[in-house]
């Protein structure tokens, strides 16, 4: 039996809740392990004065105390603009940027260390928001535009306009595995690093580059993390450098894992966002002119920022058709941490904008949002076409939008919405479907490979390394059943093996979704490497033993834990005895399989090209409530449709569009960052920062897919599914618009992301305060 397309268990989902599945810190201390601290920058920004080590090296049981002047290799570092400094040197730029590293006996000798030093700084009036950058034109990056038709003449032409800025915030990724990694001393100078990483190759050469090393030097190994969600795409490597200097400075083990405070603190965030947009339609809500400015913080370093900006400018569409639309993208330099890849990576906050649009265009013509949504959706040529020039092929949006309508009573709920909020003192619903086109491959083309490691022993069992790393998404248990089908054996014979820079070499990080269709590919071809030696040697053997059927390798077959000619299938041969009986003749029972995603190119300069493989896309309805004295918002209802193509593996899909939903949920909803005017996080621990809880979820959740098996250019004729499912809990968000619009009636209802129940409160307080304005008798108001 295929096992594709079964809802296998998660391969550690056992393991997740006995306890028995390891994370960085639950492996054993080996003799001598060293507990590693950091200390951060006091302030935002600022010249450092002095770094006084001195009380912190007398401490007992502290070993070693670091500054970049311990650094041996380049203290410099960044994966697409290398800006970002290991350990602070002259200057630091956010508060909690690491400068001296603490290697201690124990935990607490480190944490004593830690609290010994002392770092002055001179400081410098530190800029913490947008509009700030842009008055110091504080950038990182260049400018990035895609334009497509000519903007101007239409907006100067449309019946209607309407302009405005738009605000989403940041997003904290909330992995309950804080950043960790455990560094082994090899011999002469090598290193082992255990790490929780999305990307264990580029963990390795900034490894090798900080520390001095070859890359051939480091092995850096992943065997899961305990969540991720892009926090760990590039930001894990740096706890892992932490550790790795102190093991190659005392030659131990060393170990660093970061308690939740500190990793709220320093680590990277979702980018906050402001945009001004500008939108001309005409009296159906078609849109025709359409300009948008998006300028997101981006921290102090570079990091991922201008792929995250790049992916924006693609999600400037979302589901809707643009014809004249101007794209403008910029990252603005600033003094908190260096903000980084965050699921969605840039498309929710582009998506966010556009649904914000047409629930502006529906309030101002005084019509339904959804009319809109579907007046403007991709359908056929020539309104098929993205503003990049990519063409939306086999698109079921217009089809997830009739039919999530109907599934979910929208015209029904709507309308006893609206009579409500009509009649009721004290409360209001809102109602809005929204949709998600998500792009699938890495916009910077070289990441889109993969490359796996297939083993068949002796028994018949197999072993797969692939470069994919096991983040809880599922990738492990899918890649598994591609193996187990290749070779028509049960799931419980493959077992996939800890992710390491030894086995799968020059990876790409596991993320932008594709880990199963880079990596799952890359299996798929080893295994088909792999079968080829098998089936001829199988050919062979069924010609010796029936000469009448001299099979050729094609006719060869491997099921049921069989090997057998298909025209003979009675006379089969055990898959393990099969593989010792080829071992014997001296077959390869191995390969490494490698795959590249065909057919992309995009170029930066012109934006214009084919960046995606495929789009999932999707759409879902959200019901809310609010409390008008209060704000207090709540999510009560959610239909969900999507198409994700054939899905290898139903039960864990399922889980990554719920928790895609609800994480999407709690950006738009409760997630608030705060700082202070020093530029310190306020809302660093789960008491101040509101993630959603069990008892958040919807009570009535409904999800459905399309059966889509067209896809046929994607393993399987699966689709990735891991980011898409967020940005539909952009729902909820605008759901709460539009109950506020049933007060606001044709007033602008300037509500920010998230809609926190103090957002939404203060919205309507303007709302009403603004209608009482315009409704007092003008002789009274004089
Ligand atoms: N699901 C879980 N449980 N934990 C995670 O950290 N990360 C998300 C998504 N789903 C994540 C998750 C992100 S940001 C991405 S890009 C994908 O999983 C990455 O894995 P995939 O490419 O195998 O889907
Ligand atoms: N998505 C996620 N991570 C990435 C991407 C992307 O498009 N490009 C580079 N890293
Ligand atoms: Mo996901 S944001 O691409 O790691």
């Amino acid at each position: 039996m295929p096992t594709v397309g079964q809802p296998i268990p998660h391969d550690s989902g056992k393991g997740h809740v006995t306890g028995e599945a390891l994370y960085i810190d639950d492996l054993t201390p080996i003799a001598d392990e060293l507990f590693v601290e950091f200390v951060g920058s006091p302030v935002a920004c600022g010249e450092i004065e002095s770094v006084d080590v001195s009380q912190a090296k007398k401490l007992p049981g502290v070993v070693g105390v670091y500054t970049h002047r311990d650094v041996l290799g380049h203290n410099l570092f960044g994966p697409v603009i290398c800006d970002e400094r290991f350990l602070a040197e002259d200057r630091v730029e956010y508060v909690g940027q690491p400068v001296v590293v603490v290697a201690g006996e124990t935990r607490e000798a480190a944490r004593a260390g830690r609290a010994a030093v002392k770092i002055r700084v001179t400081p410098d009036q530190p800029v913490l928001d947008i509009d700030t950058a842009i008055k110091r034109q504080q950038f990182l990056g260049p400018e990035r535009r895609i334009e497509r038709g000519d903007f101007d003449p239409a907006w100067q032409a449309a019946e209607h306009r309407i302009e405005g800025t738009f605000q989403s915030n940041g997003q904290e990724q909330f992995y309950l595995e804080s950043q960790a990694a455990i560094a082994y001393p090899g011999e002469q100078g090598q290193l082992v690093v255990e790490s929780s990483t999305q990307n264990p190759t580029e963990s390795q050469a900034v490894l090798a580059e900080v520390l001095g090393l070859g890359m051939h030097e480091v092995v850096v190994r992943c065997k899961r993390m305990g969540g991720a969600f892009g926090g760990k795409e590039t930001q894990g490597a740096i706890p892992a450098l932490m550790a790795a200097l102190v093991t190659q400075k005392t030659n131990r083990p060393a170990r660093v894992v970061y308690t939740k405070d500190d990793d709220m603190k320093v680590t990277g965030k979702r980018h906050p966002y402001k945009t001004w947009y500008k939108a001309g339609f005409d009296s159906d809500g078609r849109l025709n002119a359409v300009k948008l400015d998006y300028y997101s913080d981006g921290g102090a370093a570079a990091d991922l920022s201008t792929g995250i900006m790049e992916r924006t400018l693609l999600h400037a569409d979302n589901a809707y058709y643009l014809p004249n639309v101007r794209i403008k993208g910029r990252i603005c330099k600033t003094n908190i941490p260096p903000n980084t890849a965050f699921r969605g990576f840039g498309g929710p906050q582009a998506i966010a904008v556009i649904e914000n649009i047409i629930q502006e265009v529906a309030a101002k013509l005084g019509k339904d949002a959804y009319e809109i949504r579907r007046i403007n959706c991709y359908g056929q040529a020539p309104r098929n076409t993205t503003p990049y020039g990519q063409e939306v092929k086999n698109n079921l949006l217009p089809e997830i939008f009739d039919r999530l309508a109907e599934s979910s009573d929208y015209k029904k709920r709507l309308a006893e919405a609206e009579a409500f909020n009509s009649q009721s003192p004290t409360h209001l619903r809102g109602i809005a479907m929204t949709a998600v086109k998500f792009g699938i491959s890495f916009t910077t083309r070289f990441l889109n490979q993969g490359n796996a490691l297939v083993g068949v022993y002796t028994d018949g069992s197999v072993q797969v390394s692939t470069g994919a790393t096991e983040m809880g998404q599922g990738v492990n248990t899918k890649i598994r059943q591609i193996v187990a089908d290749e070779f028509g054996v049960g799931i419980e014979r493959v077992l996939m093996m800890t992710t390491s820079t030894e086995k799968n070499i020059n990876t790409s990080p596991t993320a932008a979704s594709a880990g199963t269709d880079l990596n799952g590919a890359a299996a798929a071809n080893a295994c088909a490497a792999i079968k080829q030696r098998m089936a001829k040697f199988a050919a062979d053997l069924f010609t010796d033993t029936n000469k009448d059927l001299a099979p050729s390798p094609n006719e060869i077959h491997f099921e049921d834990g069989h090997v057998f000619d298909r025209r003979d299938p009675d006379n089969r041969i055990e898959f393990g005895k099969f593989a010792n009986l080829a071992r014997m003749a001296r077959i390869d029972l191995g390969a490494r399989g490698f795959y590249a995603t065909p057919g992309i190119d995009f170029d930066r300069e012109t934006g214009r090209g084919n960046p995606f493989f495929y789009y999932t896309t999707g759409a879902a309805v959200a019901e809310i409530t609010i409390d008008r004295f209060t704000g207090d918002l709540r999510v009560v209802g959610v239909d969900m449709l999507m198409d994700i193509g054939r899905m290898i593996n139903p039960g864990i899909d399922h889980g990554q569009v719920i928790g895609g939903f609800v994480q999407g949920m709690g950006w738009c909803t409760t997630e608030q960052l705060v700082y202070n005017d020093a530029g310190e996080l306020l809302s660093y621990s789960p008491t101040t920062y509101k993630i959603p809880n069990i008892t958040d979820v919807p009570e009535r959740f409904n999800f459905a897919f399309m059966d889509n098996g067209e896809n046929a250019r994607n393993i399987r004729s699966s689709k990735a599914v891991g980011e898409p499912p967020l940005m539909l809990g952009i729902s909820a968000w605008a759901a709460a618009k539009h109950a506020l619009g049933c007060v606001a009636g044709k007033e602008p209802v300037p509500l920010k992301l998230p809609a926190t129940n103090e957002e939404v409160l203060m919205c309507l307080a303007g709302i009403e305060h603004k209608r009482r304005e315009t409704e007092k008798p003008r002789s009274a108001s004089r």
